[in-house]
């Protein structure tokens, strides 16, 4: 399979599942496009991928910085969204405040993204968003982040419908060594969460 000439946005692109996906798009000779909040990672990330790679800083927490990044994009077929802030804890540690940026990321930032980019998406374009295993299955420390998992996939059911011809799917990701699952762990073990 090729991707030559198709047009490929990764938001979340600078790090972990996202720069993996560029890596493999950019590989089939996509033209790709990374976004991330840290100019630092996202040039970083433009230099692993290789020359030609564009980058643009964008907060998905913030609607007016997606509006903006997306308002200076040429059209393209396929978008991948991975860009979500982390983050667990007992129930007793929960606040509103300690999980706003998750949810804000993760639901209000696939919103944001979709809103603004959806017409900028060619004929047969496609939308993926990511989801995780805590979404479906429960594990301690949890609960706010399964909810945003299994909210996303709601999110991307009812776009589906709504986007149409848009094709608008939901990956639901096991356990991935990334830069985030280091920083949600540490050096925890997390082989638990696999099962
Ligand atoms: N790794 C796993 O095992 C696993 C399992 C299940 C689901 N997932 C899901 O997969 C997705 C990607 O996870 P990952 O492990 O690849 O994480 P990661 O390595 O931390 O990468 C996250 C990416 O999103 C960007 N980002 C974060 N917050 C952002 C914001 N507010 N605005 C714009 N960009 C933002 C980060 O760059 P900046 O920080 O520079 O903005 C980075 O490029 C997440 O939705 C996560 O919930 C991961």
């Amino acid at each position: 399979m090729t991707l030559k000439n198709k047009r490929i946005v990764i938001v979340g692109g600078s790090s972990g599942i996202g720069l993996a996906t560029a890596k493999a798009a950019y590989a089939k000779d996509a033209s790709v496009v990374i976004m991330g909040r840290s100019l630092e990672r996202l040039n970083q990330a433009s230099a692993e991928i290789g020359d030609g790679v564009e980058s643009r800083q964008i907060n998905v927490e913030d609607e007016a910085s997606v509006k903006a990044a997306f308002a200076e994009i040429e059209m393209f077929n396929h978008l991948f969204v991975s860009a979500t802030v982390a983050a667990t804890a007992p129930l007793t540690e929960t606040t509103k405040d300690k999980f706003r940026p998750t949810l804000d990321s993760k639901i209000w930032g696939a919103l944001h993204i979709a809103k603004h980019a959806a017409s900028h998406l060619l004929e047969k374009g496609s939308i993926t968003f990511i989801s995780g295993l805590a979404g479906r299955k429960g594990y301690q420390g949890f609960a706010l982040a399964g909810a945003a998992n299994a909210g996303i996939e709601a999110v991307g059911r009812n776009l589906a419908v709504e986007l149409a011809p848009i094709r608008v799917n939901t990956v639901c990701a096991g356990v991935i060594d990334t830069p985030m699952l280091d920083q949600v762990f540490g050096e925890k073990n997390y082989k638990s969460l696999s099962r």
